[in-house]
């Protein structure tokens, strides 16, 4: 049973500033909830109650978001706004979160191995906020993650076709299928150039890691652009036992990019007013 929740949540959002200079880049809303409720609500879904969440300097406001407001909560005790905070206490009740801060930028590899005095010894998911993921009439991303855990009791990435244009933006997997959308993998890179991909299936941001990873991110030199990549652990994972990438059912947008965010604003926008 994976029932801890990982959430790398350090990073600067460069990409997004101004917009991030004070405020977390997790805590940008699509429509009106932060980033990393929507993260939370699916790692709930697939029954994890443990949110552990690596954060940073000036991340004060992700804490404060999942916590008691008794200033705000006594305004509008008895009245009709009470409703739109009905979802975020749901979570407050349902999970435990906890926090640990990662002092420097080191990579994700290393905000992972950060997170290992909330994780223990025990297998975790990870999510990365800012990977939307939307599933219609499928269970989230997370617990189809969790189901197929539950068979292999392996680590797990979830990954998508990219266009090749698009592949030196993501950790890129090559393997053997050895179930419909379901792979072996033999081979993995983080970001690399189109020239050297081994495929055109990229990594996003849902990960079951098994604990040995710490084990692994301890002794992985830092690689692209000198960070301790969660990918080049998971190739020696790969070599020393099996490791799996899982072709998910549903959609993700990357909301770190400006245009990823856009898209799935407007989408989201359109399922609440339907
Ligand atoms: C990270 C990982 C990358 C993965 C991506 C998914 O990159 O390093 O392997 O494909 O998340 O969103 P980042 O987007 O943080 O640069």
């Amino acid at each position: 049973m994976i029932t801890k929740c990982l959430f790398p949540a350090a990073g600067y959002g460069t990409r997004f500033l101004p917009a991030t200079k004070a405020m977390p880049k997790e805590m940008l809303p699509i429509v009106n909830k932060p980033l990393i409720q929507y993260g939370v609500e699916e790692a709930l879904s697939a029954g994890c109650h443990t949110m552990a969440i690596v954060t940073g300097r000036g991340k004060r406001s992700i804490e404060d978001h999942f916590d008691i407001s008794y200033e705000l909560e006594h305004q509008i005790q008895g009245t009709d706004k009470e409703e739109y905070l009905k979802e975020v206490r749901n979570l407050m009740h349902s999970c435990t979160f906890s926090y640990t801060r990662q002092n420097e930028m080191l990579g994700l590899g290393h905000a992972i191995l950060t997170g290992e005095t909330l994780i223990g010894n025990e297998a975790f998911a990870v999510i990365l906020a800012d990977d939307l993921c939307v599933t219609e009439t499928h269970k989230s991303v997370l617990a189809q993650m969790t189901e197929l855990y539950k068979r292999y009791k392996c680590s797990i990435v979830a990954i998508e076709e990219v266009q090749m244009s698009e592949v030196d933006k993501y950790g890129v997997i090559a393997g053997e299928e050895i179930e419909e959308g379901v792979y072996r993998v033999n081979f993995m890179v983080e970001k690399p150039k189109k020239e050297e991909a081994p495929s055109n299936l990229a990594v996003i941001g849902r990960y079951i890691l098994t604990p040995d990873i710490f084990d692994i991110l301890r002794v992985t030199k830092p690689g692209k652009k000198g960070e301790i990549q969660i990918t080049d652990a998971l190739m020696e994972q790969a070599r020393l036992k099996r490791v799996l990438a899982y072709k998910f059912k549903g959609k993700r947008y990357d909301c770190g990019s400006i245009d990823g965010f856009v898209e799935a604003t407007n989408a989201l926008y359109h399922k609440l007013r339907s």
